[in-house]
């Protein structure tokens, strides 16, 4: 979703920015702008499309030491040059950049713009116009960005720059993620921190309703009201070569294969000297005193919420409820005396998931997030945190975060057993083992993938994922994954439903994969597929050593029934991969889609 940069330094701004903007490219966007000041002005460039068009369009002449950038997700408007951004105010003196949804836009402009003529349909326009008004009224730049900002209903993260004063760059946030980076007679502005590795990594985090008037020499941040807030920096820890392709030709192909690292850095990370789990005692007692469960989350990591419910469910014994996060924050269900909510989210930004935090903690119940972004919002906001340890996540469609995800939820659900003084004859540190393993097997075996994807999906409009019990939500997932990059209609159903109307849809070629690596249910998900087969699917049976028939077209290694999700899932993504690959889609930023999602 949309991406902010600034810079204000020594170097020249407008390749910084760019880079940057390249870096926040993942996150999904449509069109794309900076704008860079210097002693003619300010400049700005803006284009529809892919980075590469901004560059085209870019002066290289124009040298300036400071500017703004911006990637735009359209929401009011669509995408084109006029509506992306940055945007400038009426007499030039204001330029902006914003993420995030104004919601009372219509009302501001209708109150104090009646007679501005807008040039964009943005929301954003409105802030920009509200600056150069009020400081038409006589205020001071900041005093007229405190103004504005008190105004605004929703969520921002924006950067303004002043022509008449280009030694500064304002920012404000709230609700919308924005860092401030600090390097020595050097600062600047990121969506993520990822953006500005390049100059930094040393950050400073902003809060709701703060804003930050940066300068070459310092951050100085304020609340609204003028207050002045002291706060500490931190030092991201990432490397920036975990952000690079290296010799692959996309992130997801990338991101799969580095699935059975992620599953030994887990182990690593989550087991003791004496070889037990290693959790904090805050997050045991939170999980175990809790009378039920609610896990709130959204696309992918919705789906790996699901597993997550069945292992709780069954390893620890506690009720848990798995919700859409934006179904939830609008039609909450009736809640248990002890709730606990987990928040599980790759990113830790997700606005919808946030939306049902900050209400959580107004109802004063626990939260826990399970997330790969230590010092995300989600992250930083609930009581407590645990990290996915898959290293940064580039491509749009989940892969190694879904996994890491399932894996830090068996590890959990063994835990909350334990301490609970459940018997059980689970290793999970030592079944991830032989996930890693098994992993690698697919991971090797892409000539097959490449053309099972040929085979069943080369030309179809759709496709079907079904399995039952855990099955069914890695078909959710499968299904997920190969709509998301290949455009081609999939749907993951429970095996037993399909028979209930969905199969009215199946005819001749129609490609289905079924899914079973659960023995109690075998059976009956492969009379499911006899039911499609003699309707002239074309069947592509996914099952595990041990429960193999001749027929089936991949076979798993044998896996522990609660970590099957965790290998069954990399055929379908290495499959969605090449179907996408053979359409010739752009695998790593499929259109209409973010990475990370910050507006509701
Ligand atoms: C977006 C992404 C999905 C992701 C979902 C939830 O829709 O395109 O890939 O699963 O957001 O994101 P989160 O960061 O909260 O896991």
């Amino acid at each position: 979703m949309c991406g902010i940069v600034g810079y204000i330094g020594t170097a020249d701004a407008k390749e910084i920015l760019l880079r940057g903007l390249e870096k926040l490219e993942y996150r999904g966007y449509d069109s794309a702008g900076i704008a860079i000041a210097n002693e003619r002005g300010v400049h700005v460039y803006k284009e529809k499309g892919r980075i590469a068009a901004l560059r085209d369009v870019v002066d290289t002449s124009e040298e300036s030491v400071v500017g703004i950038g911006h990637t735009r997700w359209a929401t009011h408007g669509p995408p084109s040059q006029v509506n992306a951004h940055p945007h400038q105010s009426a007499t030039s003196r204001y330029t902006i950049v914003h993420n995030g949804v104004i919601e009372n836009y219509e009302q501001l402009r209708r109150e104090f713009l009646p007679h501005v003529n807008m040039v964009s349909e943005t929301d954003t326009e409105i802030i920009v116009q509200l600056v150069d008004s009020f400081a038409k009224d006589g205020l001071t730049t900041e005093q007229a960005f405190r103004k504005t900002l008190s105004q605004l209903q929703g969520s921002y993260a924006t950067a303004l720059i002043d022509n008449q004063d280009q030694e500064t760059i304002y920012v404000g946030k709230n609700k919308s993620p924005l860092l401030i980076g600090l390097a020595d007679g050097v600062n600047v502005v990121a969506s993520d921190a990822m953006a500005m590795l390049q100059v930094t990594n040393e950050f400073v985090e902003i809060e709701d309703k703060e804003i930050v008037i940066v300068t070459r020499e310092q951050a100085q941040i304020k609340k609204l009201n003028g207050d002045e807030v002291d706060r500490g920096s931190y030092i991201a820890e990432l490397d920036s070569t975990d952000i690079e392709k290296g010799t692959y030709p996309h992130f997801m192909l990338k991101e799969i294969d580095e699935q059975p690292f992620v599953m030994r850095n887990i182990i690593s990370k989550y087991k003791a000297d004496d070889e037990s789990i290693k959790l904090d005692e805050d997050v045991r007692q939170a999980v175990t005193q809790a009378d039920r469960i609610y896990i709130i989350a959204a696309g992918t990591s919705y789906h790996a919420g699901l597993v997550g419910k069945e292992m709780i469910e069954k390893i620890a014994g506690i009720p848990v409820e798995t919700h859409i996060a934006s179904e939830f924050l609008y039609n909450m269900p009736l809640l248990s005396d002890n709730p606990l909510f987990i928040f599980i989210s790759q990113s830790g930004e997700t606005a919808d998931l946030r939306g049902v935090l900050v209400n959580v903690r107004q109802m004063a119940h626990p939260s826990l997030t399970i997330t790969n972004v230590p010092g995300s919002t989600l992250s930083r906001e609930a009581d407590y945190t645990l990290h996915t340890h898959a290293g940064p996540e580039i491509a749009v469609a989940s892969t190694k975060a879904y996994t890491a995800q399932m894996a830090v939820f068996a590890i959990l659900a063994v835990d909350a057993a334990q301490a609970r003084g459940v018997e059980i004859d689970f290793n999970p540190l030592q079944e991830l083992a032989i996930v890693a393993n098994a992993m690698e097997i697919f991971t090797e075996k892409k000539d097959l993938m490449e053309e099972a994807a040929q085979e069943y999906l080369s030309v179809s409009r759709n496709a079907f994922f079904i399995g039952r019990s855990i099955d069914y939500y890695v078909c959710m997932e499968g299904a997920l994954k190969l709509k998301e990059i290949s455009y081609i209609q999939a749907e993951g159903f429970a095996g037993g439903e399909l028979k209930h109307g969905t199969i009215a849809l199946i005819e001749e070629g129609t490609p289905v994969i079924g899914l079973a690596t659960q023995k109690d249910v075998n059976l009956n998900i492969r009379g499911n597929m006899k039911e499609v087969v003699a309707r002239g699917a074309n069947p592509c049976f996914i099952s595990m050593e041990g429960m193999e028939e001749e027929d089936d077209a991949i076979v798993i290694p044998k896996i522990h029934p609660y970590l099957t999700p965790l290998v069954s899932v990399l055929p379908m993504q290495l499959i969605s991969y090449y179907a996408a690959l053979h359409r010739g889609c752009d695998v790593d930023k499929p259109r209409n889609l973010a990475k990370s999602v910050t507006v509701e």
